[in-house]
Parts: structure tokens; C-alpha cells; sequence
């Protein structure tokens, strides 16, 4: 079992330039700052996972700081990354990359990111040459959450471009499909046995009242199946494209599982409304807690496939709530486990502290403390053993 944590270059790092940052300087995000210095201090990163008993960890390449215009690769920035797999290597540390974690090269964005219908060759291209330099790294997340991404951008609007159309939304979850596509194969083709994924936000969401199970219907179908179906099966279903096929065939299922949405029928909007969860364990960003809901997505969403939990976790200042968190989920997940649904990895979000978005800093998720500080103890592998 793998066994360990997750972050992103940008939460971490400190000194990226890319389009979040661009949107902190328009004041519609708290700014980033020096994170946690990641950049600096990668192999701290690697002393903190052993601390935890980790054999695994889930990071992200910025992509704004390899291709620093289109089509020139700052290759000592690469070689930055390389030494850092190098040591989580050397210390038997299983490193799986992530390659797009929301944020985009600026030049990018100026040419509409993910609604550009050039974007998905242009990212291959970007992969194609990091996976010329990790050849034994095994395990790849092409592009994170892509539902959350379009959601946030495209159809809310809170995030980075800004946007507010139903359409473009699909238009940029089916760019981000092909360019997970292209990705996949480039992958392939420079990776002996690498396995090729992404990392899927998948929620539960409970209908309140029987009206209520249409919008659960529409919910489920394009937030948590659509891209995880055209993943794992190579097309990609209405409405996003006509079983447009892709090269993608799934080597295993990413899911991040973070909470359940409560949802009530309404005639003003056809994906329903959230309601507040009453009388119900929440994290202190007012998100359930719903560790049942892991095991009820495990069962219905492992496609027959080896899984990996690519992300779960709490916010939370109470360090003992954050491992009774992590002991109910890896218990749901043991579960799964004895009715044979394939899950090989749990990776707890996250490391330390670090820039949660909208949030900034005000959302602590690490096991540590952005200054690295242990908040109690916690072994991922005898808590694995234990439960
Ligand atoms: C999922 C995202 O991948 C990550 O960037 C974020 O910080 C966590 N969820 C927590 O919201």
C-alpha cells in the first residue's frame, strides 16, 4: 500500500508567476507570498514524509517554470525537480507527479488556456519533454481535478478566467480530456510501465426529497462520472463531445474525496441547490465530514481498476480530529478492500500547511505546520496497521 501525502507547486512553492498569480495582483485572491518556501526547501519536504511514515508522495511541476515562453524550457528549473526525485528515490519515497494542478503559464492564459483548441498539443509537448527526464518515475497525474478546474473558472466564475458560461465550461473539460490524451501517450511512450492517470474530485451528494434526485442525477453525471468514464474507457461522452475517442485507458483510478453535498430541488436551477448539513461532523471550512462516502464511491466508481486516493482530508487546528479523520477513511477504504475493490495508495492532503486558494492561509490541512513544525504524531504506516 502506498502510503503518504499531496501538495501542489503553487500552494507550496513560493516564487511561482503564473495566472493565479495574476489574479492575486487583481485582488481576487489572497496572495500567495512565500508559501512554504518549497522551492528552497524541497528536501525538508522529504525529512517531514519520513517523519510520517510515508512511502509516497504526490507533488506537482509548475509548468510556468520549465516553459517559461512557449516553446523555451528553462531546463535548470527541470533539473531542480530532478534532484529533488532523486532524493525521495534514494530514500525509497515513491514520487508521483502531477503535472497541471490548476494553475497555467501566463503566455497560456493570454492565449485562453484551456479554451484554446491549440492548448492540449501544446501541453503534450510540455510533458513529452519532463517525462524524457523521469524515466523512473512510475506512477503520473496529467492534469488534477478538471471538473473543479472548469467549475471554479468557467461556470461560478471565482477563479481564473473568470468566467460565467455553461459552455465554455464543457469546452474546457473537453480540451483538458485530449490533452490528458496526448499527455498519456507521450507518457507512455518515454516510460517503461509507467501507469498514467488523473486526479479525479469525486463527491457524494444526497438528494433531499425525491425532486431532488434530478439534479443529483445531472451532478453525478457530469461532475464525478464524465471525466472519470472518458479516463478510464478511452471517449468521451455527450455533452462534452460524441464519444469522441481518446488514447487514455485508465492504468488506475485517482480520486480525491474530500465531502458530501446535500442537495434540494429548484425550479431556478436544474443542478438543485446545497443545503447546510445540520447535526453533522464538519471540517472548519464548513465542509461534511462523510468517511462512508469514500467506501460508497470506492464501490461505485473503481471501474475494476487499481485505485489510488490521490487526495483526502480536513481542515482543522485539532491535529487529534485530523487522525481520527484520516483512521475513519483508511478503515472505509480496508473495507472496500475485503470486497475486492483494488486500492493501492492513500495520499492525506497535505503535507503542511499551505495557500488554500480563496482561503489563503486561513485553512490548515498539513500534518505540519507551514513553518514545518510537527503538530503531534501521527505514522501513516501503523495507523494503516491499526485500523
Ligand atoms: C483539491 C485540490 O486539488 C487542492 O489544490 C486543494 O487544496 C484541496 N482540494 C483542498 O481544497
Amino acid at each position: 500500500m502506498l502510503l503518504g501525502a499531496a501538495t501542489s507547486s503553487h500552494q507550496i512553492e513560493g516564487g511561482t508567476f503564473n495566472d493565479w498569480t495574476l489574479w492575486e495582483r487583481e485582488g481576487k485572491a489572497p496572495p500567495v507570498g512565500e508559501a512554504c518556501r518549497s522551492w528552497e526547501k524541497m528536501e525538508e519536504d522529504v525529512k517531514l514524509l519520513l517523519k510520517v511514515g510515508a512511502n509516497a508522495y504526490r507533488f506537482s511541476i509548475e509548468w510556468s517554470r520549465i516553459e517559461v515562453e512557449e516553446g523555451l524550457f528553462k531546463i535548470e528549473n527541470l533539473l531542480r525537480y530532478r534532484r529533488f526525485v532523486d532524493r525521495l528515490l534514494e530514500v525509497g519515497i515513491t514520487p508521483i507527479i502531477t503535472l497541471h494542478h490548476f494553475t497555467n503559464p501566463v503566455w497560456l492564459y493570454t492565449k485562453g488556456s484551456w479554451l484554446n483548441p491549440d492548448t492540449p498539443k501544446i501541453f503534450s509537448r510540455y510533458v513529452d519533454l519532463i517525462s524524457r527526464y523521469f524515466q523512473d518515475v512510475k506512477i503520473w497525474i496529467t492534469i488534477n481535478e478538471p471538473n473543479v478546474y472548469a467549475y471554479r473558472g468557467y461556470v461560478e466564475g471565482s477563479w481564473p478566467p473568470g468566467e460565467r458560461s455553461f459552455f465554455k465550461a464543457l469546452r474546457v473539460i473537453r480540451n483538458m480530456l485530449r490533452g490528458h490524451s496526448h499527455a498519456y501517450s507521450a507518457i507512455k511512450a518515454n516510460v517503461k510501465g509507467a501507469a498514467v492517470g488523473m486526479a479525479h474530485h469525486l463527491r457524494v451528494f444526497t438528494p433531499l426529497g425525491p425532486l431532488a434526485k434530478l439534479p443529483v442525477m445531472l451532478r453525478e453525471y457530469l461532475f464525478n462520472f464524465l471525466p472519470l468514464y472518458s479516463d478510464v474507457h478511452g471517449e468521451i461522452p455527450p455533452p462534452v463531445a460524441l464519444m469522441e475517442r481518446i488514447s487514455s485507458r485508465g492504468d488506475f483510478v485517482g480520486i480525491n474525496y474530500y465531502t458530501r453535498d446535500r442537495v434540494k430541488f429548484s425550479l431556478r436551477n436544474p443542478f438543485g441547490i446545497e443545503v447546510a448539513p445540520e447535526n453533522a461532523w464538519l471540517s472548519s471550512m464548513g465542509w461534511e465530514v462523510y468517511p462512508e462516502g469514500l467506501y460508497m464511491l470506492l464501490k461505485r466508481y473503481n471501474f475494476s481498476r487499481p485505485v489510488i486516493i490521490t487526495e483526502n482530508g480536513i481542515a482543522t487546528e485539532d491535529h487529534d480530529e485530523r487522525i481520527r479523520f484520516i483512521a475513519e477513511h483508511l478503515r472505509w477504504i480496508k473495507r472496500s478492500q475485503n470486497e475486492g475493490v483494488n486500492v493501492r495508495g492513500y495520499l492525506y492532503w497535505s503535507l503542511m500547511d499551505n495557500y488554500e486558494w480563496l482561503e489563503g492561509y486561513s485553512a490548515f490541512f498539513g500534518l505540519f505546520t507551514r513553518d514545518r513544525k510537527p503538530k503531534g504524531d501521527i505514522n501513516l504506516k501503523k495507523l494503516w496497521r491499526e485500523v
